[in-house]
């Protein structure tokens, strides 16, 4: 779906959040098909640069914001990290005086939690090269080899998550449209992690029901459930949905020191709908400070990969993925490429337009012909074409990954998820746009060598990317919490008092 245009910002007249404590149990969690969840995409994240540690003190004003960003820039210019977006620069590790508060504590943890990861990210090139990759179980899993970009980094800085990491849920707000999504679907991403979220202390090891222990805030609005109540089909405007948002923050910002503590900047939102990225631009500071946890990760549309995270999008038609995982070796899958999907933007155009019907190596289909199982031509492929539809992200990269089928990336200003830890062009290929044509070429002059290497990858980064129902370390839900607690780890906050 696109969104109209002509869309304008209203001041918030109606008050949709109303202050509930939600008791209910969700549906996406008690049904067992809500039991495994899982997702990703892919693209090239050559571009992308984690700066760790953008310094965020309190500001009042939007003129005092504005001063905060020249400094944030200056300083994301003094320590960007060039190649590896993990490193993080020195920062000095504060003293904690008898007089802090509990934001300094945590403060001064995670200046303590940067520096751990810092130095072991100077480990890399001592760890062994991919050695027994599939050999641990989940529980033990070490994360090393050639998918990540620093796998040192990742360990260090996973292990530091886990041990200090600590999200606090807004309670205000009512089902269906807060604290409730949807568990299938192509947005079943979405309403499994807040379902996931609302679980609570004790079933969720991030979440804290103490507010002023919280590195983070989450602010559990579905977007597709806006869509779903608040926007009228057909309507130019999505102005419901503005105010809802707008709303929400105004109720939380009253209620809670922390909104305006840090201007949203330790807040997030997460969403898979297209409209996703559309819907915080209503608030200036969640537009701007917030993470934005977004399916839609199209940098040309605003989504900025030093505070913003990608998210997977899975496409869950039964809500379950049983049966989904695993493929057959290199060995016995016979066709070269393959893709199928009706025609949703410019990009699936030209796919189609090249590729349909024309060969037998590269087969691209807009409808399979009846009797063709979609999973067995993913299992029977080498390469699995994953062009971007309506939106950047594509569900057929998790798909692709399910099925052991090297996944092929083709879309424009994607930024595929968790790619401050994955090294994306180890286990996918990335072909631009003006390159369809060519696809055929350029998979062929793929040496088989290399081929076996992707597909081995493609094994070992199966597990970031499934959903397990409750959770299991290092799989899309951890990796998604991950990726919020390295972007808030970029982020200093101070008391107004200090
Ligand atoms: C791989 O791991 C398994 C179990 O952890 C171990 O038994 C085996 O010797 C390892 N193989 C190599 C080549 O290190
Ligand atoms: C946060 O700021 C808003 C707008 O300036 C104000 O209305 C609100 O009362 C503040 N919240 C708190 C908890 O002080
Ligand atoms: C984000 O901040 C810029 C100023 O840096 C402002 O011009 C822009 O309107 C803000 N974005 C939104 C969606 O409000
Ligand atoms: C990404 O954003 C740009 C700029 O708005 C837009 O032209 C493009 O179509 C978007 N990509 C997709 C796949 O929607
Ligand atoms: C990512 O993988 C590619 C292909 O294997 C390799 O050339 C590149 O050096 C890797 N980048 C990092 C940061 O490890």
């Amino acid at each position: 779906m696109k969104l109209p245009i002509g869309l304008s910002v209203t001041i918030p007249l109606l008050l949709v959040a109303t202050i509930a404590f939600f008791t209910l149990s969700p549906p996406c969690l008690s049904s067992s098909s809500c039991s495994v969840l899982s997702s990703s995409v892919a693209a090239s994240p050559s571009t992308w640069k984690l700066s760790l540690f953008r310094l965020h003190p309190p500001h009042r004003s939007a003129a005092a914001l504005l001063t905060a960003v020249a400094v944030t820039k200056q300083q994301q210019q003094d320590l960007s990290v060039k190649e590896n977006s993990f490193s993080v620069n020195k920062t000095p590790i504060p003293l904690i005086k008898p007089t802090a508060t509990k934001l300094d504590r945590m403060e001064s943890n995670l200046a303590r939690a940067r520096t751990a990861i810092r130095e072991a990210s100077r480990l890399r090139r001592r760890t062994p090269p991919d050695t027994n990759l599939t050999s641990s179980s989940s529980d033990e899993y070490i994360p090393r080899g050639a998918i990540y970009r620093n796998a040192d980094a990742f360990r260090a800085s996973y292990s530091e998550m886990e041990r200090l990491f600590r999200v606090y849920v807004y309670k205000e707000g009512e089902p269906p449209i807060f604290h409730d999504g949807p568990c299938r679907s192509i947005y079943s991403s979405e309403g499994r992690f807040i379902h996931e979220m609302e679980k609570g202390k004790g079933k969720n090891m991030y979440v804290t029901e103490d507010p002023d222990e919280a590195m983070v805030y989450f602010l559990p609005f579905s977007v597709v459930r806006m869509v779903q109540y608040l926007y009228e089909p057909g309507a130019r405007e999505t102005d419901g949905i503005g105010r809802a948002v707008l709303d929400y923050i105004g109720v939380v910002s009253g209620k809670y020191p922390f909104w305006n503590r840090s201007l949203g900047a330790d807040h997030f939102m997460l969403s898979c709908h297209d409209w996703g990225p559309r819907a915080t631009t209503y608030h200036p500071h969640l537009y701007n400070n917030s993470i934005r946890v977004l399916c839609n990760a199209n940098t040309s549309e605003g989504f900025n990969p030093a505070k913003d995270a990608s998210f997977p999008e899975i496409h869950l038609r039964t809500g379950e993925i049983t049966g989904l995982i695993g493929g057959p070796p290199p060995s016995s899958r016979s066709i070269l490429a393959f893709f199928a999907g009706r025609l949703h933007g410019h990009i699936r155009k030209i796919v189609l337009d090249t590729w349909k019907d024309r060969d037998q190596d590269v087969q691209v289909f807009d409808n399979l012909p009846p009797g063709v199982s979609y999973e067995s031509k993913l299992r029977n492929s080498r390469f699995c074409l994953c062009p971007s539809g309506y939106e950047v992200a594509s569900p057929r990269v998790v798909e692709a990954i399910y099925a052991e089928c090297v996944p092929v990336l083709i879309s424009d200003s994607y930024m595929p998820p968790f790619s401050d830890v994955l090294n994306w062009s180890a286990f996918s290929v990335t072909i631009g746009v003006e390159d369809i044509g060519r696809i055929k070429e350029i998979l062929t002059e793929i040496p088989d060598e290399q081929y076996l290497k992707m597909h081995r990858r493609v094994k070992q980064v199966q597990r970031h990317f499934v959903a397990n129902g409750p959770p299991k370390r290092f799989d899309v839900f951890h990796m998604t919490v991950h990726s919020i607690w390295l972007r808030r780890l970029n982020v200093r906050i101070q008391n107004s008092s200090l």
